[in-house]
């Protein structure tokens, strides 16, 4: 028998370990092959799925066996056996088979378990509480004179007793709100994930989590308990000041259904209904943008555990479903992923402590404090501070960001459960100074895959601070911003980060959740919106705003492998291009702009044509459409995209394009787009490239690009001969550039490149935040280009690898990592004297084409001492040594290109 050398490890389905609740057209399974040698590569995979616990050997009933499957395929494996049961749990495992043809052991399991019916599966009723009705208290100490403050309400408190006759089995939590929820069970705090259920178009779709609760139940009284508040559902959302709240209704409800199955297999049925109490208490508001507070001495002790007596709480209102969809999350929670202590605390006098945390962050401030009964402790949040130390809040527009407690007269820790605040300082304004604060950083629960260091200390801080901005932004939804009265899933951001979001930290999941809202924003004329979830607005998607609808699916299906995404949303894919189509049938997309927003905050002002940015996205829109078509298993559709993308490109050309490659208004963002959307012909890309070069010069060696442009200036520079002017751009002090804002003390990346103006002071408040995402997407050229960490064109899930580094000065070094999912992709190189030395390590079950870059590509050797494989002599860039590897670490050694 050979001897086995691959072992399936890191078993997920639909992106996630073990979930307890996915739709069925959701399950697919991945995993990773591990060990091996150099030519571990994965010739098959058999996959096994039982119903209930036990794998067939211990006798379960096997409802999928794919048998054995020749494909290296180890991701995006759909599931092909017969109906999965709603509710039921599944049980799986792979094995798989290595180039040898030696098979692995099986995998240990792993498991899911299949959502609810979303027509039949919901007895339940939503329940909540009547502000008019309950809540006799004023709303506010500040009078009702106040709009905000009289539109601020308290949370309710809601609680149902049962009795149990035994310990459960399984009990399932399923739970919902219109709103927040957070689930209490007999004294304990049910999961630990925040802002459930996370925010859609309500109207179109209400997400679920479900917990396992099997350990919080017991023989005798339980009690099932939650606590609802308005979140995006009821509460301030956007900047709309005619409709800043109540977008989708005016007070939370919660919907639930405790699943409790016994040793003997009954089950019982615990549900929202009529015989729920409810009562409002400590929580006097909450609200994601104004902020949240709480009254200790109104906390009802106990209310959430057996043996309580609840006087004065009162019949909830109750009615029954109304057939609004219901799906189970398909996303990762928002966690608190760390608590960080500060960096440091400064008493301003007054009992006001201005606490810098070191790092602009998204969460809020947990603190113990002890007072007297009746005293407040205030924390306000900001970004950063102004000139007299005080903190800078006229930034958040409209929002508080503001969190009050007033304490009982024991000492306790205080902490909002509700809100969400984008700050790097907070004032506490407390009796007594402040005691273990930290800043609990929360955003949805995104695992790093990323690593890059290298011997420049700024471009390391440059990496984190992109990576702090996208971890700052990644809550739920793909928002634009953390901080002001905005915070909302502006297609055009998301679709210049995309593939750096991709990069830094596993997404699969979490843009999955976040595309479906995108599909419910489409307008019945076909277009996407510019923003999902939508609001009330039904504004047409805007250029590169709208064309997000297409490029990230197609983003995360390239990084991830997984064809469903693109089959999923396939429909909406092709009304978005018909919707182009109808009313710009020339090939120019000049027609039905949207808002246009076109290369935004662009610096120095915004000149290239709209119909030029327009008809450049549409173009690549296109080109795109045609690999999805083919990926989706829609060949005919395929080829027409490609036709159509051939008009658009004869009309751009014709348009915009002189015989000497010039494109038109000689902006970076119109050489950029015409140049990465392939729409100067073969023959005139170098000269339009020069003249690109020539645009950066002209500008003292800046760029001038916005939103629309900038994630595609570097890649474009690095793929026409470019990496020096790519490396200046990088180096550029100056402002506009990224390392402007870093030595302007940026810890995330900022909304404007002059943020800071270089005089000081402010950019205007009307729009000026210090976390937005969409100028870091700088990071996929330093994991693609830099280091080149990339993949063949025309695959996906890096199955077939591209490894092509672009070294540059001022750097000496630099190494990173991009966990795949075919596992980890390790580079570094350096130079040294007149040398050049690149390592990689890959994982099994991949091939790769390395391509190392060399003054004489002909000298080049890897560590065995072979020569490349052929080399090749381009005449716009480096001569590179082209080498063929496999599984395994890799050196190359030639003479230096730099
Ligand atoms: C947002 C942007 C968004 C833009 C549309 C702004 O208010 O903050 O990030 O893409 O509007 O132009």
């Amino acid at each position: 028998m050979e001897p086995v050398t691959l072992t399936p490890v890191g078993l997920r389905c639909a992106h996630l370990t073990d979930p307890l609740s996915i739709a069925p057209d959701r399950v697919r399974f991945s995993w990773r092959a591990e060990g091996g040698g150099s030519d571990s590569r994965q010739s098959g995979y058999q996959v096994q799925v039982t119903q209930g616990t036990a794998p067939p050997a211990a006798g379960g009933r096997v409802a999928w066996d794919s048998g054995r499957v020749a494909s290296s395929s180890c991701s995006g494996i759909s599931y092909e056996g017969a109906g999965l049961r709603r509710g039921d749990r599944y049980t799986w495992r792979v094995r798989i088979w290595d180039s040898a043809g030696a098979a692995s052991a099986w995998s240990p399991t792993a498991s899911f378990e299949v959502e609810l019916d979303p027509a039949s599966g919901w007895p339940a009723s939503w329940i909540g509480l009547d502000p008019a009705r309950d809540n006799p208290s004023p709303p506010s100490e500040a009078g009702p004179s106040d709009p905000v403050d009289s539109a601020l309400r308290p949370a309710p408190y809601l609680r149902r007793s049962f009795a149990l006759a035994e310990p459960p089995a399984l009990a399932r939590l399923y739970i919902t709100a219109l709103g927040l929820y957070e689930a209490r069970l007999n004294g304990a705090r049910v999961g630990n994930a925040y802002l459930t259920p996370g925010w859609t178009d309500y109207r179109q779709r209400i997400l679920y989590q479900a917990y396992d609760v099997t350990a919080l139940l017991r023989p005798g009284e339980n009690v099932l308990g939650a606590v609802i508040a308005d979140g995006w559902y009821a509460g301030f959302v956007g900047f709309d000041a005619k409709r800043p709240r109540a977008h989708y209704g005016s007070a939370p409800e919660l919907l639930a259904q405790l699943v409790i199955t016994s040793a003997s297999g009954e089950v019982t049925l615990v549900i929202t209904d009529s015989q729920w109490q409810g009562r409002y208490a400590a929580i006097r508001h909450a609200d994601l943008l104004m902020g949240e507070r709480q009254d200790l001495r109104l906390s009802p002790e106990g209310w959430d555990q057996p043996g309580f007596t609840a006087d004065g709480w009162r019949p909830v209102l109750c009615r029954p479903g109304d057939g609004r969809p219901l799906a189970a999350d398909p996303g990762p929670p928002v966690r608190v992923i760390e608590s960080r202590r500060p960096a440091s605390i400064t008493a301003r006098g007054d009992g006001k402590f201005i606490v810098d945390f070191g790092q602009n962050l998204t969460g809020w401030v947990q603190l113990r404090a002890a007072g007297p009964a009746g005293e407040v402790v205030r924390v306000r949040h900001a970004e950063i501070l102004d000139g007299d130390g005080a903190l800078y809040t006229e930034n958040l527009r409209t929002a508080r960001q503001v969190d009050e407690f007033t304490l009982a007269g024991t000492p306790a820790v205080l902490e909002p459960r509700f809100t969400m605040h984008g700050f790097r300082y907070a004032q506490i304004d407390a009796p007594a100074p402040p005691q273990d604060v930290v800043a609990r950083v929360a955003h949805s629960a995104i695992e790093a895959t990323g690593s890059f260091e290298c011997s420049q200390p700024w471009l390391e801080q440059l990496f984190r601070t992109i990576d702090w901005g996208q971890r700052g932004n990644f809550i739920n939804i793909p928002t634009d911003c953390p901080q002001r009265d905005e915070r909302l899933g502006w297609l055009g951001d998301a679709q210049v980060f995309a593939r750096t979001a991709c990069y830094n930290r596993d997404v699969a999941a979490f843009f999955a959740k976040w595309l479906d809202d995108v599909g419910d924003a489409q307008l019945p004329s076909g277009s996407f919106s510019d923003f999902a979830p939508r609001l009330h607005v039904e504004w047409a998607g805007a250029p590169a705003w709208g064309d997000a609808g297409v490029i990230v699916p197609w983003t995360i299906w390239k990084m991830y492998g997984d064809t469903s995404v693109l089959r999923r949303h396939y429909g909406a894919m092709t009304a978005w291009m018909e919707f182009i189509e109808r009313d710009n049938p020339s090939g120019l997309r000049t027609q039905n702009l949207g808002n246009s927003y076109n290369d935004w905050l662009a610096p120095g002002g915004d000149n290239t044509p709209p119909g030029l940015l327009a008809t450049a996205y549409w173009a690549y829109d296109a080109t795109l459409m045609a690999e999805i078509a083919l990926a989706a298993g829609q060949p005919a559709d395929a080829a027409r995209y490609r036709a159509t993308a051939a008009k658009i490109r004869s009309a751009f050309m014709a348009a915009y394009v002189s015989p000497d490659g010039e494109v038109s208004s000689g902006t970076q963002t119109a050489y950029v787009l015409a140049l990465h959307m392939g729409l100067v012909p073969d023959g005139r890309r170098q000269q339009a490239a020069a003249r690109l070069v020539d645009a950066i010069r002209a500008a003292d060696w800046h760029l001038t690009t916005g939103f629309a442009g900038v994630g595609y200036l570097l890649p474009v520079l690095s793929s026409h001969g470019h990496d020096d002017v790519a490396y200046r751009l990088l180096a550029q002090q100056g402002m506009p550039s990224w390392r402007y804002m870093l030595d302007q003390g940026a810890t995330t990346i900022w909304e404007r490149w002059d943020s800071i103006p270089p005089g000081g002071g402010f950019e205007t408040a009307a729009m000026n935040s210090f976390n937005h995402y969409a100028l870091g997407s700088v990071g996929e050229w330093l994991y693609r280009y830099l280091l080149g960490i990339d993949q063949e064109p025309g695959s996906a899930g890096f199955g077939q690898l591209l490894l092509h580094p672009r070294p540059g000065r001022p750097l000496t070094w630099a190494r990173g990592r991009y966990d795949s999912v075919r596992g980890p992709v390790s580079c570094s190189w350096a130079v040294t004297g007149d040398t050049f030395r690149y390592e990689v390590s890959l994982p099994p079950n991949v091939t790769a084409t390395v391509r190392v870059p060399a003054t004489d590509a002909s000298a080049v050797r890897d560590g065995t001492g072979q020569p490349p494989a052929s080399v090749s002599v381009p005449g716009d860039g480096p001569q590179e040594a082209v080498f063929l590897a496999g599984p395994g670490p890799h050196q190359f050694t030639g003479p230096s290109p730099i």
